[in-house]
């Protein structure tokens, strides 16, 4: 099998599983819901939950616990696109080839939708706990799930994702040579790194990883989330709005001073080879090994979409 139909294959075993724990649309809350629905489905490249799924395994990971985990993380980085693309935030009309939530169910919609994936996102990991029963001499326990919620909820938080996005919208309105290398580098860290730690770190965790495979997964999740945030920020010059099913040009329209403004792109796309070879390099030799992943990692600086 090539590494695209293994892909392909595994997207669609990650759809199913998002599917499946997926709110029912009835109720005085059923528009909230179908605005969570229709962000959701929309597609995406599933990456986060691939990614936890594939350092699960690389670890000996073999049950379903990780399953609600894998949808939370979708949901999480879901809530985090959907406000991304407020009015008030980079006002974006399209988003994986259709009109941004709030454009279909307007703005407060959006807002709630959002609030409301986040928060199905933590009643979801909680039912991870309702498998605990089930699954019969494995090597889990409560507490074990606990840190994985724990790690869920500080890497999307102040000190990881909304940090990021704080300081990215806040780097909108100071001048060029104000925006420093430190300061883009914290952005990318946190608005984007922070969840692709997450998801590596939380697959780890599940599957029993020790304390210093632990901290050398954060490690790789922070340099591929660098270079894919690096890489975003290049296709939003370089790509076209039918490869990426978002605007293109969306940080030039808010002023943003991005890793390619400031570094250029050619050294930009050096980072982006850098950073995921430094990643590949880290996981190697590391747990049962997982070519898959390797390969993953080489396909995400590869990507156009
Ligand atoms: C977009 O993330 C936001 C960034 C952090 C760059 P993705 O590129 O993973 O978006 P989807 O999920 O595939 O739409
Ligand atoms: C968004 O970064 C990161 C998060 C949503 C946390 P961008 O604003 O660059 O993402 P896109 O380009 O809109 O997908
Ligand atoms: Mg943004
Ligand atoms: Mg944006
Ligand atoms: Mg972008």
């Amino acid at each position: 099998m090539t590494f695209n139909e293994e892909l392909e294959i595994k997207v669609k075993y990650i759809e199913s599983v998002i599917e499946k724990y997926l709110p029912e649309e009835k109720g005085y809350a059923k528009t909230v819901i179908e605005a969570m629905n229709y962000s959701i489905r929309s597609g995406g490249k599933r990456i986060r939950p691939l990614l936890m799924f594939e350092a699960y395994r690389l670890f000996g990971g073999e049950d379903d616990i990780i399953e609600p985990f894998m949808a939370a993380i979708e949901m999480i980085h879901t809530y985090s696109l959907v406000h991304d693309d407020l009015p008030c935030m980079d006002d974006d009309e399209y988003r994986r080839g259709r009109k941004t939530t709030h454009a279909v169910y307007g703005e407060a919609m959006g807002v709630l939708a959002g609030d409301g994936l986040l928060n199905y996102a933590f009643e979801t990991a909680c039912k991870a706990l309702d498998k605990l029963n089930v699954i019969a001499g494995a090597d889990y326990n409560a507490m074990t799930i606990a840190r994985a919620i724990g790690i869920l909820a500080s890497k999307s938080g102040i000190y990881g994702m909304i940090g990021g996005q704080c300081a990215d919208i806040e780097a909108e309105n100071l001048e060029p040579e104000q925006v420093t290398d430190k300061l883009i580098r914290y952005i990318h860290e946190h608005k984007t790194a922070a969840l692709i730690e997450n998801a590596l770190m939380i697959g780890a965790v599940l599957a029993g990883a020790n304390e210093i495979n632990l901290a050398k997964m954060e490690r790789v999740g922070h340099n591929v989330g660098l270079a894919f945030q690096i890489q975003d920020d290049i296709l939003d010059v370089e790509g076209t709005f039918e490869q990426l099913g978002k605007p293109i040009g969306s940080d030039e329209k808010n002023g943003k001073t991005t890793y390619v403004s400031i570094n250029g792109l050619e050294k930009a796309k050096a980072d982006v080879e850098a950073l995921s070879k430094s990643a590949v390099n880290i996981l190697k030799d590391m747990g049962d090994g997982n070519e898959f992943l390797e390969e993953f990692v080489i396909y995400l600086v590869n990507r156009t979409n």
